[in-house]
This record gives structure tokens, sequence and C-alpha cells, in this order.
């Protein structure tokens, strides 16, 4: 559609004075989504005709609908043409009435959430929630209704569509509405309303039925042209810097985009971390300048005085209630194929920052269809949950109830990068700001120069009877005779005392690890060389055990046997029995091993003698 980019840009400059409503959808597209997206669309005449030419030749093709326009197919070729990157907008619908202009934000599934959390594009006014009349509320259906409580929208349509399906029955219609007003009532909304239509014969979409005489409410489209918006809270201006342009010592612009509020030329700013306050002197975009930066713009300022300001730092009005922590209660949303586990680190993504951050305590997940808190150690796709996290230092943050920029992240896991979950702060927790590290004068050096060596720690890593604790009981031996302090943590040895609450789901793995790897920080600077003999199958934990040592203080030695070998020595004959079905999960056999990348060591165990590969790490060292 070549010209039709610049049909909807004159479509809507002559709408320009009606008020615009911004709405999502959520349903798939067996719901009828799509369906109903292209019949709001159509009818609302924002399809071209030669874009209709073509759908009724595509429709009479497929055949889908009996020679009827498949307004499906509709949605689905925008997609395509999406694809090719030539629509006006990846993620949103225009279309408009004689009274409204609108804004459908059109994403598929998950990545609708992760978009409004991240973009903070929460400020939907209304959700309309589809729901198959023949299937009634669903598990999907509760848990879009929640999703939308936590992000703040108030306004809930639910759209129960296909009544062609279910003839127009009343009592079908009722009993659905009824059962999502009972679950409704734990959820945060003001307003629910609920339509009987059918997106596909265009009952109650645009056009009132003659077949739901029963119904006398509002059509989909009079609903959403009369329904009242929430008023906006008023944002205070706030800009992320993106980067500082120095071009030579005269001039230092802090570079950024606007995420909320405005602000006027001479008005005083904050800049945190740091807290240090100046006042605009020039806004700037390219050469232009101008006396007030607004919401959305992408522009750089000036201040009237050099201020400790960098990329990563927020500019914000005076005003604003931005407060910095490091450690937070949130409510995440899971979206990856991988689990989330209590005590794995991930990369927090916020509008204005990256960081690492842990979830320190899974506090409860919520049952969507009850609502009651299950206890949970890991959180698989789709789970809502109440988490502690921990990041590894501190952010400019406020709660998402106040500022949804602020207030809203993504968690991205570190090794596929994929997007493992998005979240919302509800506060910080005030414990870190009470805890202060402890200054004592006897430290790791002053122990090192006493015992006339540097500390180390040496983690061993490989399956069960690759020879780990072998291995380092003969380098501990060597290394004793050197006069050399060394103690070994050996995974069988602790969780007998320390780690015996412990199994071997993954969630009591990842923190079987995480507190080893606490004691070995914690004897390191005691000024040890302390050995590690654990499984430790997962790469996560592992890189999470190495960012707590500086370079050079942490060497990963990979035992590697090869699982046959290994199976064959079965030295304490696990693995026979692992093979019987009496050890459930057990490494290598029915619970993943995540060979090390890079480790400083690797050994050859299944072919080199122990004490070849006990010598080998005594040179290394
Ligand atoms: S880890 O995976 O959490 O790092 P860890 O090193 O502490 O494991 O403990 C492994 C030891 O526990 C093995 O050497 C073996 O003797 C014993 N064990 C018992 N059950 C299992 C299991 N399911 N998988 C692996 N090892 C097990």
């Amino acid at each position: 559609m070549g010209g039709s980019k610049k049909k909807i840009a004159e479509y809507l400059n002559g709408q320009a004075t009606l008020d615009l409503l911004k709405f999502i959808t959520c349903g798939s597209v067996d719901d009828g989504k799509s369906t109903l997206i292209g019949r709001l669309l159509y009818e609302a005449q924002l399809i071209f005709e030669d874009q209709i030419a073509v759908l009724k030749n595509d429709s009479k093709r497929q055949g889908t609908q009996h020679g009827e326009i498949d307004f499906a197919l509709l949605v689905d070729g925008l997609a395509a043409e999406r694809e090719q990157g030539i629509t006006i907008d990846v993620a949103y619908r225009f279309f408009s009435t004689e009274r409204r202009k609108f804004i459908v934000a059109d994403t598929p599934g998950h990545e609708q959430y992760t978009r409004n959390m991240v973009t903070g594009a929460s400020t939907a006014d209304a959700a309309v929630i589809l729901i198959d009349a023949r299937s009634g509320v669903s598990a999907q259906t509760r848990r879009h209704s929640f999703i939308c409580s936590l992000l703040g929208i108030k306004n809930i349509v639910l759209a129960v569509n296909k009544m062609d399906l279910v003839n127009y029955d009343r009592e079908i219609f009722w009993e659905i509405t009824n059962d999502f007003k009972s679950y409704q009532s734990n959820l945060d909304f003001q307003t629910v309303s609920s339509i009987p239509l059918s997106a596909l014969c265009g009952d109650n979409v645009v056009e009132r039925s003659p077949k739901t005489p029963w119904y006398t409410g509002p059509t989909l489209i009079s609903f959403l042209e009369s329904l009242e918006k929430n008023e906006e809270i008023k944002e205070s201006f706030c800009m992320p810097v993106q980067w500082v342009n120095r071009p030579n010592s005269e001039f230092r612009g802090y570079a950024g985009k606007v995420i909320s509020g405005s602000i006027n030329l001479g008005e005083r700013v904050k800049c945190f971390p740091s807290g240090e306050e100046a006042k605009v002197e020039s806004i700037l975009l390219y050469k232009e300048s101008f006396s007030t930066a607004r919401k959305n713009q992408s522009l750089t300022v000036t201040l009237d005085r050099e201020i400790d300001c960098s990329r990563g730092s927020v500019i914000a009005a005076i005003d604003n209630k931005i407060e910095l922590a490091d450690t937070f209660e949130v409510e995440l949303v899971w979206m990856d194929e991988d689990q989330g586990h209590q005590g794995r680190s991930y990369l927090l993504k916020s509008s204005v920052t990256t960081v690492g951050a842990s979830l320190s305590d899974i506090k409860f997940e919520y049952n969507i269809n009850t609502m009651e808190h299950l206890s949970s150690k890991q959180l698989y796709m789709n789970a809502i949950a109440s988490v502690t996290l921990t990041l590894d230092r501190p952010i400019p943050y406020q709660p998402y109830k106040d500022n949804s920029h602020l207030g809203s992240f993504v968690l991205i896991d570190r090794y596929t990068n994929s997007t493992a979950a998005a979240g919302m702060i509800n506060f910080a927790l005030r414990r870190s700001k009470n805890i202060y590290p402890q200054d004592l004068n006897i430290n790791r050096v002053a122990r090192e120069t006493l015992n006339g060596h540097e500390a180390r720690v040496l983690w061993f890593t490989g399956l069960s009877g690759s020879g780990k604790s072998s291995i380092a009981n003969l380098v501990e031996q060597e290394l004793h005779k050197k006069g050399v302090r060394t103690y070994v943590l050996d995974g069988d040895n602790l969780r007998h005392g320390l780690n015996k609450d412990l199994g071997f789901v993954k969630s009591d793995r990842v923190e079987n690890i995480r507190r080893v790897s606490e004691v070995a920080k914690l004897m390191h600077d005691a000024g040890m060389v302390v050995l590690v003999s654990f499984i430790s199958p997962f790469r996560a934990e592992r890189d999470m055990a190495r960012e707590l040592f500086n370079e050079g203080q942490f060497l990963e030695i990979y035992v590697d046997t090869p699982i046959e070998i290994a199976e064959k020595r079965d030295t304490k004959g696990l693995y026979a029995k692992a093979r019987r079905g009496e050890i459930p999960n057990f490494t290598g056999i029915d619970s993943p091993y995540e060979e090390p990348q890079l480790p400083e060591i690797r050994l050859n165990a299944g072919h080199d003698t122990l004490e070849a590969c006990a010598n080998k790490v005594v040179e290394y060292l």
C-alpha cells in the first residue's frame, strides 16, 4: 500500500482536534482478536480501497469465510507488511470515528506486556479482554486481567465474542459476565463492562445487533467513544542521560530522551545519583534551541554549572520524588521457557540503566485462579510472583504506581539474552540502608603477608565421579607440604552440615552453590587457598561465584571426565541406582551439566592419572 502512509497521516491530521483513547486488546487469535481489530479498522473505514480489493480476493481464494471478507486476513496481511518494515508503526494501529481517535496496541501475547512495561506505554486508558463465548472465562483471561491490574489499567471491557456460535444465548453471556465479576473483585479496576458480540458477523461491534434484543448496553465502539479517561497523574520532569556531549572544553551537553514531564529554561534540576543541583541553561535539538523540553523528545540540555552527571545518570525536576535503592520488592511476570530460580542472577534493564540483579527471595507466587499466595522456589513461564530483588548497585527509581517509567523493568537472561521477566517495583526495602559494612583493621592483605602467600579460590567442577574430590585432596596435600594454608569445601561434606536442608532439584542446587560461594569468599578473605569441589552444574552460578572475586583470585578448574567413564567407575554406586530410577535428578542422566566455556584449567581426568591432574593444578599455581 504505497501511499497509505501519507493517507493515514492526512487522515490523522484531519482528526487532530479529537480526543484520543489508547487501549490494548488481550486474547489470542483463537478468541478472534485479529478479526475484531480488522472489523474495527474496516468499519472505521481506515482500510483503503486498494487493500479492500486485495482482501476480497484473498478471502475468496482462501475460502475461510464463504466469500465474505475475512478480517483476520486483513490484520495478518498488515503483519506481513510489518515484517517488510513499511507500515507506520510496528505496534500500534490508529483509527477514528466522528467522536474520538483511537490507538490500539496490537502486539502478540507476551511482547505486549514487555513493551507495555518497558516503554511505560501502560498508560492505556482501557483494555478489551476477549473471551470466546463457547469456552468462557479461562486461565488466560484471568492472567491477562491480573496483568492489566498490575499495569494499572483501570477500565476493562469484556468482549464476549463468537456469540453467533452460541445462538446469541443471553444465559451464557450472563454466566460469563458473573463469572468474571466474582474473579475481578480481587483486582484493582474502576469499571468493568461486558458486551456480547461477534467480531465476525459484526454484532455489537459498531452496529447494534438485532440478534441480542436482550442486551441494552452500548456497542463496543460507542462504549469506547464515551469512556471517561482517568485523570493523568501529573508527572514531573525526568530524563535519563544517554551520553555526555563534550566536543570541546567550553561545551558540556547531556543528551537523552525525556521519559516524563517537561522542564523550562531556567528551572532547577537535580541529578541522580550524585544529588547535585543546577539550572537548565539551554535546551537543544540539532542546531535549534527551545524554551521547553517535553515528554518523548530526544534532546540535549546544558546546565549553568558543572555537576557530577554522566551516562546512566538521571536529570530530574527538583520536586521529583526519585530515590536510590538496591533492594526492592517487585512483582514479576515470568516469560521465559527457562525457569527462574531463587538465588540466580540476571540483568535488570530499566529506562535508566542496566545492572546485575538476583532473585534473592521468591516471596510467593500468585495462584491466578484464586489469588492465593503459593510458596515457590522457581518461576515457570507465565508465573506472576512477588519477589525480593537485590541489585549490584543502587539505581534511581520510583514505585510503579507513581511513575511507570522509573518503576518498571525487564530481567534479561545473561546467557541467552532473552527477556526472562517483566517487573514492577512496589517499594524499596530499607534493610540495605541500615546495614553498613564494618571496617576492620586487619584485612586480607595483612593475613596474606603473615601467611607468606596469596589467597585463592580453586573451583573444581565436573560430574559426580569425575575425580574432583580426589584431585582436590592431592592438590591440598602438595600445597600443605609447601606450607600453604588451605581448606577443602566438598559438596558431600557440606551437604551433611550447612547445606543439609538442600536436595538436588534445580533451585536447591542454585542455593547450594550460592552458599558455598559465600563461604569460599569468607575463607578467601581469611587469607586461605580454598579448594571448592562441587558438581556446580550450572554456568550461571559458577559465574556468580566468580563475580564475588577480583580477576586472578578465582580459578575455574573443569574436571572433564566423560560420563561414560564416570559411570563405568561408579565409585559410590550412584550411577547404577540412578539408572534404576532410584535417584531422580541425577546430574548427567536426567539433570543437565553445563560445561564451562572458558575455564582457567581443564583436566582431562578421563585419561590422565589423578596425580598428573593434581600436578597440572599445582604447576599452574
Ligand atoms: S551440586 O550439583 O549441588 O553441586 P554437590 O556437589 O553438592 O552437587 O553434591 C554432589 C554429590 O551428591 C555427588 O557427588 C553425589 O555423591 C551425591 N548425589 C546424591 N544425589 C545426587 C544427584 N541427584 N545428582 C548428583 N549427585 C548426587
